[in-house]
């Protein structure tokens, strides 16, 4: 079986949105955010969030990577089968999903890591499932996570992504292109295209399903098959 490389972190890639956002900068907006954003987006996302867990819930394989964990929010909702390894870039984040932790008594979260998902220090095939939850459009290299995450799954196992993808035509488009220009403040990219984080052929494959509220985010499901 043959693994993607190890994709370098200065490769040059399309950019996300018009206006990507570096690592450091991710850092800072979720310094600003980590303590309101259960109660802001944290709150919108719920319905979406609980309907990735479920996914994964009723996939095969135990070894579960949430990535880009964040507060913790989806930790609660994993069944007891499911092992669960966290990573995220924020410090302040973690400390919440910490915290989650400690005070929901949830035994299967085997571990806390800031790490870049981009990059991470895991080997080939450690997981069975990598889920993430409303990151994609936030990390600075969307096809670089795609491919880490394609190298430390397992052939066979599944990438799951959940997210706010930009509105193929109409009034939202237009919002969505408007908003992003407040990209470093919202912490994401209301423009970011399906077709910046998978190709074509990865689209063609994908299990996807519009989520509540009105298909505002969306859920690709992938099988791994890593080239
Ligand atoms: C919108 S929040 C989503 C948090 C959580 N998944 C949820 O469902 O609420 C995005 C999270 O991704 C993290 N993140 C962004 N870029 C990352 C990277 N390259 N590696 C790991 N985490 C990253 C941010 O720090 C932040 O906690």
């Amino acid at each position: 079986m043959t693994y993607p490389e190890r994709v370098k972190t200065d490769r040059v890639e399309r950019s996300p949105s018009r206006f990507s956002m570096s690592t450091e900068t991710v850092k800072r907006a979720y310094r600003r955010w980590a303590n309101v954003y259960d109660v802001g987006f944290g709150s919108i996302s719920r319905f979406a969030r609980l309907g990735a867990v479920k996914a994964v819930n009723g996939l095969p394989g135990s070894e579960v990577l949430e990535v880009g964990v964040g507060t913790g929010l989806a930790l609660p909702y994993y069944n007891e089968s499911k092992f669960v390894t966290g990573i995220d870039l924020s410090t302040d984040m973690l400390a919440h999903a910490r915290k989650r932790v400690q005070t929901c008594g949830c035994k299967n979260v085997r571990n806390l890591l800031e790490m870049n998902a981009e990059n991470t220090s895991f080997d080939n095939a450690s997981f069975d499932i990598a889920v993430a939850m409303f990151v994609a459009s936030v990390v600075p290299h969307p096809r670089q996570l795609l491919q880490e995450l394609k190298r430390i799954v397992k052939p066979g196992g599944y990438i799951l992504f959940v997210n706010h993808f930009l509105a193929e035509k109409g009034v939202r488009r237009d919002i969505e292109y408007a908003m992003a220009h407040a990209s470093h403040l919202l912490g994401w990219h209301p423009d970011f295209a399906m077709e910046t984080l998978l190709p074509p052929e990865d689209i063609e494959r994908a299990y996807i399903r519009a989520m509540f509220p009105m298909g505002l985010f969306t859920l690709v499901t992938l099988e791994n098959c890593p080239r």
